[in-house]
């Protein structure tokens, strides 16, 4: 076990050992991509490429880069997710800054970033007007980046909002870090507040709200407990589908759309409260497992 090596046994550890060494500590304590996590704790922990760790296995590791790639390994084996363990994901083509006041950004979430940025191009064909848009509840701020860096050429106004200032904190930090400091407005607040109390009007309102239940909750991998409660999970999963029925006409100019991702197991039950309040669907969008993951709303007018 590697808890028992010598530090002059270390000095001489391979790539390869160390791999293996890292591996086998993943895979006994059931972490599921492990060996894709081993590349990424060896790349990060010995600062290469992952083909770097490949194309020269025999190479010996350093003291200092072998004590960090088990720092990470032991950290990762108390199931907390890689993402928190280095600081950093990657989102969109895009590294993002994360910590464990906001949610890790999920693959899937890359839909809503797709979605909007066809719906926003479409908008610009039509109008020479600004249009602006919010990602509410923006977390890292990985939605609301990830779309303005790839409108640059677009007469786009961009809020990104979150009920928490940490988040919002962090969200601005990765602004800078992706030169986009200046093109996104940062706000803490409720949901839609500062729009209704500014009467701002929005084209476009894009968000990834809290939508796991209670219930779900409860039967998830160890490693989303690390993740803050407040960014995951509303009583029924509903809540926030609900808020912005209710609340959304009131900001969305006329043909106003709303892009939200969805909890695939509510799909039916989000689509008849949006129905029932006035919207017409305008989309759904399916993710990588063919599972209903984004919905594009609109109110009648
Ligand atoms: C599921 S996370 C999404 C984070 C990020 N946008 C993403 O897609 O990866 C939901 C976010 O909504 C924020 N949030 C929760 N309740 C809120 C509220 N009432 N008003 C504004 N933001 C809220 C949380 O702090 C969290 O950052």
């Amino acid at each position: 076990m590697y808890h028992n090596l010598t530090s002059e046994k270390m000095k001489y550890l391979t790539i390869n050992e160390l791999w293996n060494i890292v591996y086998t500590q993943l895979k006994t304590t059931a972490i599921e991509s492990a060996r894709v996590e081993t590349d990424v704790i060896l790349s990060k922990g010995l600062n290469v490429d992952k083909s770097f760790i490949y194309t020269y296995p025999e190479q010996l590791v350093r003291n200092k880069d072998f004590r960090r790639v088990l720092r990470y390994t032991f950290l990762r084996t108390c199931k907390i997710p890689l993402a928190y363990i280095l600081a950093e994901k990657e989102f969109f083509g895009l590294l993002f800054k994360v910590n464990n006041k906001v949610l890790i950004p999920r693959q899937e979430t890359e839909f809503v970033v797709e979605t909007a940025i066809s719906i926003i191009k479409t908008i610009s064909e039509t109008t020479y007007e600004k249009i602006v848009c919010a990602d509410i509840g923006t977390g890292c701020g990985n939605i609301a980046i990830s779309v303005v860096k790839n409108l640059l050429n677009i007469n786009l106004e961009m809020y990104a909002t979150d009920i928490s200032s940490s988040a919002i904190k962090l969200a601005k930090q990765n602004a800078k870090l992706h030169n986009v400091g200046d093109k996104i407005k940062f706000v803490t607040t409720n949901l839609l507040k500062y729009f209704i109390d500014n009467r701002i009007l929005l084209d476009v309102i894009l968000s990834n709200p809290p939508y796991v239940s209670e219930q779900e909750y409860e039967q998830l991998q160890p490693e989303i407990y690390f993740e803050p409660k407040k960014a995951l999970v509303a009583k029924t999963g509903l809540e926030y589908y609900k808020y912005f029925a209710k609340h959304a006409g009131y900001v969305l100019r006329p043909n106003g759309k709303l892009v939200l991702e969805v909890n695939p197991n509510l799909i039916h039950k989000i689509c008849e409260l949006f129905f029932q309040s006035g919207y017409n669907i305008k989309k759904i969008v399916s993710d990588y497992s063919s599972l209903p993951r984004v919905i594009v709303v609109e109110k009648n007018t």
